[in-house]
């Protein structure tokens, strides 16, 4: 009898193959779920009783975060394994969150980000199409490049200005085509910027190499690093810092499921996600500083390419559409949750 791989499993106690039929129906897919989004998307819809399944090839992710539903270890590359998933698990719909996400990175490496996120995206999509009707997708505001109003709004114009920004506006112009073409609907959620942890703190934000600047305040907080460096100084903003609005991660999560609920409508709509309030990088270290009680040491250093110098995004329309509201509207209260899982990680892995 030959057994497809994906209905096995190994018997902890017997230690024999046992076929196991799909137990599971009507499953949120959840690909990129051991990351640090993605696998606050998993906790929240899983406490909400959805039946999840994650794809994950831990290249960034950690196998540790995916706490809830059924676990895959594998890559979009792998057409023949995404066509099995589609054909053996009853997928409700599919949350995308599997992209490499570093702007400056992006700059250097181009091939990679056009690879993995928008080859392994058309990937998951042309698997996906004949079986699944709902998409959410993980976009980001870089996609508007260097803004021309603020607080930017959805219909403000698409000129990003990185690899990174025009690898995820490649991807919402290609759903637009194939959701007409092929009967599906999509959600595109633009994120200002990801930021806190799990009040709870079993999972949180664990990025190698850490490039991010509250972690990287907090590593310094911490003894893990001397200094932060400052990229740029002479930014037209009130002390030349770059200003960016910092959402909180599971704000950001709760978004995703108001999004699923919408796709029940049949509806396709793209969403601003970020808290509408600005903060300095000067800003952001003082109230890392307040927060943590520890001297943090900064060094002035050069601009970093591909940072516009403000990023404030308006939510109005994610508010009305998706009745949505973010509950982490406090920065202290998104850098304090931070705080609480810098430390347990750092408890734990150093
Ligand atoms: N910064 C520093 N020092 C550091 C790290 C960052 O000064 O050591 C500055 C950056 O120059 C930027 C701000 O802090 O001005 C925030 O930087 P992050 O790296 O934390 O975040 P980004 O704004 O660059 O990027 C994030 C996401 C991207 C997303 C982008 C949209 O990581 O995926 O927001 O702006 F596209």
């Amino acid at each position: 009898l030959k057994v497809p791989q994906l209905l096995c499993e190994i018997s902890p106690h017997k230690k024999l193959y046992n076929i196991i039929t799909p137990r599971y129906n009507n499953m949120i897919f959840i690909v990129g779920g051991a990351g640090y989004i993605g696998s606050h998307v998993n906790k929240l819809l899983s406490n909400e009783g959805y039946k999840t399944l994650i794809l994950d090839n831990l290249s960034k992710g950690h196998e540790e975060f995916v706490k809830w539903g059924k676990f895959i270890k594998g890559d979009l590359k792998d057409k023949r394994l995404l066509a099995r998933i589609f054909k053996e698990y009853d997928i409700n719909a599919v949350m995308h969150f599997a992209a490499l996400t570093d702007v400056r990175e992006s700059i250097q490496d181009p091939g990679s980000y056009y690879k993995n996120n928008v080859k392994n995206t058309l990937n998951l999509l042309d698997a996906m199409r004949e079986n699944v009707k709902k998409f959410i997708f993980s976009s980001t505001c870089a996609v508007y490049g260097n803004p021309l109003e603020i607080p930017i709004t959805e219909d403000h114009p698409c000129n990003p200005i990185s690899p990174y920004g025009r690898s995820k506006l490649m991807i919402e112009n290609i759903l637009e085509d194939y959701s007409r073409a092929y009967d599906f609907n999509y959600v595109s959620l633009r994120y200002f910027n990801a930021a806190g942890a799990d009040p709870q703190t079993e999972i949180g934000e664990w990025h190698e190499p850490e490039t991010h600047l509250i972690p990287i305040i907090l590593d310094a907080a911490i003894g893990k690093r001397e200094n932060v460096q400052i990229f740029g100084t002479d930014y037209p903003t009130p002390d030349g810092t770059c200003i960016r609005d910092y959402i909180h991660v599971m704000d950001l999560a709760n978004a995703h499921y108001k999004a699923l609920r919408l796709l029940e409508e049949d509806k396709s709509e793209i969403f601003n996600l970020g808290n509408g309030n600005g903060f300095s990088v000067k800003e952001i270290i003082e109230t890392c500083k307040e927060i943590t009680g520890e001297k943090i040491h900064t060094i002035e250093s050069k601009k970093r390419p591909g940072d516009p110098p403000i990023l404030i995004g308006s939510s109005k329309k994610a508010k009305r559409i998706l009745r949505w509201r973010p509950e982490f509207a406090d920065i202290k209260d998104i850098i304090e949750t931070a705080w609480e899982w810098h430390q347990k990680l750092n408890r734990e892995t150093i």
